[in-house]
């Protein structure tokens, strides 16, 4: 080996999720105005905004349900921009929706099963003994409907279902909406056994505070831009923040 070759750099590994340029919309409305990203491996990447800002957009643009106009979704440097959502869940993204859309009268067995199909069969009973490992207060209540479950325990079965995909990287929309703060505590703890295995999670928030908590990285996104990002510690003492945030 030559001495230049020696010195050359080796390639960097890719990031787990870059989003470059994207643009995306409803209709006639385009929401994202050219949104770029990286969540690298193994971290956890929050995206803040407002209402409206286009969190949810966004997640959503990356788990297939919208197609980008424009720009490119990467995942391990593979482009999976304009896949169906299908195909992009067996790339290995998980999507806990805004909402969490269980179905209420389905158990929380059921909502395992429905995550299952997209595994391989061989492995759906390691990951159902994984999912339900790191949520034993739903392990306890397999039989029961989803709609009769408290909502920590109905966010629980939302991962729970998306983990059964054994995603690299797991999108998870505002995980705190109507919880209590020691119910949303008691989610995210779970977040570094997932960090452990490699998984990278990119949630979006409304809350500064608690996103600030829980992320090595933050973006801010406000009318479908990324108006600030970096490190949670250096966002949360700039006093732009939330100006950035709320605009005007
Ligand atoms: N199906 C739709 N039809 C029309 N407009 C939509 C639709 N979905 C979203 N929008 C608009 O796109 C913008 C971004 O919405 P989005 O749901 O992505 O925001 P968000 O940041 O997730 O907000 P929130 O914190 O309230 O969940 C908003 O102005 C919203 O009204
Ligand atoms: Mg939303």
């Amino acid at each position: 080996m030559s001495a230049t070759a020696a010195a050359a750099p080796r390639a960097e590994r890719p990031a787990a999720l870059e989003v470059e340029n994207v643009v995306a919309g409803i209709g006639p409305l385009t929401i994202l105005q050219g949104v770029s990203l990286t969540v690298d491996a193994g971290g956890v990447t929050v995206l803040l905004g407002a209402n409206g800002a286009g969190k949810t957009t966004l997640l959503r643009t990356v788990a297939g349900l919208l197609a980008p106009r424009s720009g490119r979704i990467l995942l391990y440097g593979e482009p999976i921009g304009g896949r169906a959502a299908h195909l992009v869940a067996r790339a290995g993204i998980g999507h806990v929706p805004s909402g969490r859309e269980l179905f209420s009268r389905m158990s929380v067995s059921d909502h395992i099963e429905l995550g299952a199909r997209l595994c391989e069969p061989k492995r759906r009973a390691e990951l159902r003994d994984r999912v339900l490992t790191l949520f034993p207060e739903i392990a306890a209540r397999l039989r029961q409907a989803a709609g009769t479950l408290s909502g920590g325990e109905q966010m629980m079965v939302a991962i729970a279902r998306a983990l059964m995909t054994d995603p690299r990287v797991l999108l998870i929309d505002e995980p705190s909406t109507g919880l209590a703060p020691k119910v949303v505590l008691s989610i995210f703890r779970t977040l570094p056994q997932l960090q452990s295995r490699g998984m990278s999670v990119p949630l979006a928030e409304q809350s500064l505070r608690s996103g600030f908590s829980v992320a090595d990285r933050a973006y801010i996104l406000r009318d479908g831009r990324i108006v600030m990002s970096g490190r949670p510690a250096e966002l949360a003492a700039d006093a732009g923040v939330v100006k950035a945030y709320l605009g005007g």
